[in-house]
Parts: structure tokens; sequence; C-alpha cells
């Protein structure tokens, strides 16, 4: 029988990531990031200035500084030593007030006050044991907070490695849990409703789901450094949800 994947072992893959990755995705994260989810993040949680607003699982931090270049008051939670350091030393360096705290969303330190949003951005398919995760998200809103979240679209995982090698999409499992070696870390395939049901369950009122496409000529212009780039104008590649706390 195989050992269930901890935490804190998802935790120490991320560890590893090499800082020139985390420079490579300044100041506004990847291709992927800017073109498909940055743009639904910011829609979602709308006029952010002066609101009090956790970025969950924050990584770098350049979701973070997004925020609070445009007025927010943000608290970043983040578990790995390499990322928290870097998004610390930005932050020394920038003095845009972001409190940046270390730790796995499923042992929350108290952070003060109930946030007015919760952002948490391709953080929770990475994190073994989800649902805590998901629940001290929703338990840090005040009433009527909003919870913003993505993910990879879990009908669409490695979408564009699929479709390179096939030149379409194909999806063999999507009812099991499985875990997904990525590039730098393991993320935990489950299905769309695992996600939404443990939101209902948490008493949630879902507002919105985005499934964002790509521009065609957003494509068009990156199709030579990225091949297969057309398969997010066809099929999603992201799920993104708003929701928010009773
Ligand atoms: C794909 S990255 C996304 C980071 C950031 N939100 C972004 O969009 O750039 C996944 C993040 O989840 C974090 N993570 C993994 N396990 C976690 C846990 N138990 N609690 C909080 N964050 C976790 C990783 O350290 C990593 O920063």
């Amino acid at each position: 029988m195989t050992t269930p994947p901890t935490n804190d072992a998802a935790i120490a893959q991320w560890n590893r990531i090499p800082r020139e990755v985390l420079e490579a995705m300044e100041p506004d994260g990847d291709f992927a990031k800017r073109h498909l989810v940055n743009p639904v993040l910011l829609r979602m949680l709308g006029d952010v200035r002066g609101r009090r607003i956790l970025d969950a699982g924050c990584g770098h931090g350049y979701f973070s500084r997004l925020l609070a270049d445009r007025g927010a008051r943000v608290t970043g939670v983040e578990p790995t030593d390499t990322m928290f350091g870097y998004a610390q030393e930005k932050e020394r360096a920038l003095g845009q007030g972001i409190r940046y705290v270390q730790a796995d969303l499923t042992r929350l330190p108290a952070l003060g006050d109930p946030f007015d949003a919760v952002v948490c951005s391709m953080v929770l398919p990475a994190i073994p044991d989800w649902k805590p995760a998901l629940r001290a998200c929703v338990q840090a809103l005040r009433p009527g907070g909003l919870f913003v979240f993505s993910v990879n679209h879990p009908a669409f995982e490695m979408l564009l490695t699929t479709w390179r090698e096939h030149g379409d999409y194909r999806l063999h499992r999507y009812l099991e849990e499985y875990p997904i070696p990525q590039l730098r870390a393991t993320d935990f395939h489950r299905p769309l409703s695992a996600y939404l049901n443990e939101l209902a369950a948490l008493g949630c009122r879902l507002r919105e789901i985005a499934e964002p496409g790509l521009d065609p000529r957003t494509a068009r212009e990156a199709q030579d450094t990225t091949p297969g780039i057309e398969s997010y104008v066809h099929l999603p590649n992201f799920l993104i949800a708003a929701a928010e706390r009773p």
C-alpha cells in the first residue's frame, strides 16, 4: 500500500523552487497568470482599496504585491522558507506594507481581524489535506466576505502537454483522486464537485464560476514560443470561483 502524501512532504517539494524561477515570474506571474488568471481574480475581487485581503498560499507574493499596488491591506501566508523569504525580501525593498506570515493553511495562526476577502490562487490542488485549508480560508473571512480561488481546471489538467502530444485533449480518470506530477511539485486531482460541495458544506454562496479562454490573437503571437498554446483558446485551463461567506 502506498503511503498517502502529507502536507509537509508537499511543502518540502515547493521549497526547492529555484530563485531564478521566482524572479522570472516578476512582476505579475507567468504567461498563463497574466492572460487568464490575474484579470479574472482582480475583476472578481473588485475595488480593493482599503480592504483587508488574505493571499492564502501566496508563494513568492506577486499577487499580494498586485493587490497592495491597488490599495489593499494585504496579508500573505506561505509555508516554504524559499518563497516566504523571497516575498519578505521584496517587501523590505518595496515597502508596500504587506504582512507575510509563514504557515501551513491547515495550521493557521490567529491573523487578527477577519478579512474582507481571501484569495487562494492555485493552492488547493497543491495541498494533500485540502479540506481544512479551505475551511481555514472561509473562517478567516468576515460574514459576507468574499472567497476567490483558482485551480487548474479539473476536467482539463495537463492541457498543454496533452494537446502537444495528441493535438487534442484526453482524460481517463476524472472521478478519482490522484497525484499529478508537475514540473516542480506534485498537484492532486479532485473532481470539480469536491471543491464546490465543500464550499456548499461550509455554507458559502457561490457568486460566480469563470472558465477563461485565451484571446486567439494572443495565442497566435505566442505559438512559436509555446507550441500547443491554441489549446487555451478552445478549452479552459483554469477554473476560478468566487463565493461569499454567510
Ligand atoms: C502553484 S503555487 C501558487 C502560489 C501563488 N498563489 C501564486 O499564484 O503564485 C502553490 C503554492 O501553495 C503553497 N502551499 C503548498 N502547501 C501549502 C499549505 N499546506 N499551506 C499553504 N500553502 C501551501 C506552496 O508553497 C506554493 O506557494
